[in-house]
């Protein structure tokens, strides 16, 4: 005995498979924590009650830092794109080179909304009366002044939210109170230094409507445990049951899973040879052969292929990221509805909101960032592309063999709501470990919601 506490399961696995790696392990994988919270579970009207959706309107979507846009996506001075949040609506413009505003999205005339879109401006002018301010904010006029001689036009400036940037994401604040950007993200800015996101650029953006509670769809996406029932041809190549899930102490806004990929999951009855794996790797992915040299291991294949890949994509130097750093699903959670990934295989970002004013409805943003080339020249960003009703990811073929995977993710969700209607207990009940970061994501939204 060594005196260390016992790590849970998946903790275990996952620090054992560091101990193996031939590369320095970056420290922040080898921050694990797990705090109790209890057992505890979630009651149903988080999910069904327009009363919790309308004080989230006000505790939450009002007061947090949240994600607005990538900076890529408003490159040059005069981009804008439009922000919409639970009923709040916000122009996010680059003013300079280095600065960026959001200002809210309503004509202090009669109320009209000044943007329906993204597109670059060199004005805010209200289509209504034409109603007009420059992109500083300050008020640049009105046809008939003389009829507004109550008006003081040097102080009628647009109302602007607080705006921030780390990682490459700008993020924005409606209350002024707030504390900073920098306190707020805690842990996250330290945790991806390895892997700082302002280097990659956004290769891919999709949004879908789910018919679902924002939450109910978040929480999805915050767990591994449903990969058997949901996933089963992931199984061979996928440690659900060997996540690891890191609830730090003291820590609010910010956990975090590691998935471990290129491993056979234990629901996996049989022994799984190395080249199993690799194989089935191949088969999901739709990736060309390869073979485990003898003693070698998938992993190992795996991860030489995506450092040889990365450097030939970016004519960078990734030979010492470790496999874990190239292969396993390292996904962060940031309160209250962002999910960036820290790995390479799948540099993904996702983000979860209420579809306006309908706390039965969702909308999920799934991004690709991709490492920018050397050079640090970035491609132009993409459109965003907005899924219709009767579309699915896969026709989002930016999305590759992860549409598929996201279809399975979000199939279930509107009979998880429906069910949640009709569910005679009145809480849900989670499990302790693998389902920590929901009970994490519940403690933190509920101290919000009491404040
Ligand atoms: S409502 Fe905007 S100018 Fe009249
Ligand atoms: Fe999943």
């Amino acid at each position: 005995m060594t005196g260390e506490p016992l790590l849970p399961h998946g903790a275990r696995i996952v620090q054992e498979l560091l101990d193996g790696e031939t590369r320095p392990v970056p420290a922040t994988l080898r921050a694990t924590a797990n705090v109790d919270l209890g057992t505890a579970g979630v009651a149903r009207s988080r999910y069904t009650s327009r009363a919790v959706h309308d004080l989230e309107v006000e505790k939450v979507w009002a007061r947090v830092w949240q994600m607005a846009c990538r900076e890529e996506q408003i490159p040059q001075v005069g981009d804008s794109i439009v922000y919409d949040i639970a009923g709040f609506s916000l122009i996010v413009v680059r003013r300079g080179p280095d600065e960026i505003r959001a200002f809210h999205n309503s004509c202090l005339h009669r109320g009209t909304r000044l943007r329906t879109e993204a597109g670059s401006l060199t004005e805010l002018r209200c289509p209504f009366h034409g109603f007009t301010w420059n992109l500083d904010g300050s008020f640049a006029g009105m046809p008939c002044p003389w009829d507004f001689p109550h008006v003081e036009t040097d102080t009628f400036c647009l109302p602007e939210a607080r705006v921030g940037v780390w990682g490459g994401f700008v993020f924005v604040n409606m209350d002024h109170q707030a504390p900073s950007l920098e306190s707020y993200l805690e842990i996250l800015p330290g945790h991806f230094a390895p892997w700082p996101l302002e280097d990659r650029y956004l290769s891919a953006h999709v949004v879908r409507v789910l018919p679902c509670n924002w939450k109910v769809a978040l929480e999805a996406f915050i767990e591994s445990y449903h990969t058997v029932a949901v996933h089963p041809q992931l199984l061979t190549t996928s440690g659900d049951t060997q996540t690891e899930y890191d609830v730090y102490p003291g820590v609010r806004h910010v956990n975090r899973m590691i998935t471990p990929v290129g491993i056979a999951s234990e629901h996996v009855e049989h022994d799984v040879a190395e080249q199993d794996i690799l194989d089935a790797m191949f088969l999901t992915r739709d990736d060309p052969e390869s073979t485990v040299p003898e003693g070698g291991t998938a992993r190992q294949v795996l991860g030489d292929r995506t450092r040889r890949r990365l450097a030939e994509q970016t004519g960078r130097d990734y030979s010492s990221i470790t496999d874990s750093e190239a292969l396993d699903a390292i996904e962060y959670f940031v309160f209250p509805n962002l999910m960036p990934w820290a790995g390479y295989t799948t540099p993904l970002t996702y983000r979860f909101r209420p579809n306006g004013t309908d706390h039965e409805s969702a909308l999920m943003d799934v991004m690709l960032l991709e490492p920018v080339p050397a050079g640090g020249e970035r491609p132009a960003p993409p459109a965003t592309r907005h899924l219709g009703d009767n579309q699915s990811w896969a026709d989002a073929p930016e999305l590759g063999y992860l549409g598929r995977i996201l279809n399975q993710d979000t199939a279930t969700l509107a009979r998880v709501q429906q069910g949640l209607r009709a569910l005679s207990a009145p809480d849900v009940t989670l499990a302790l470990y693998q389902e920590n970061r929901i009970r994490h994501f519940h403690d933190t939204l509920g101290s919000y919601l009491e404040a």
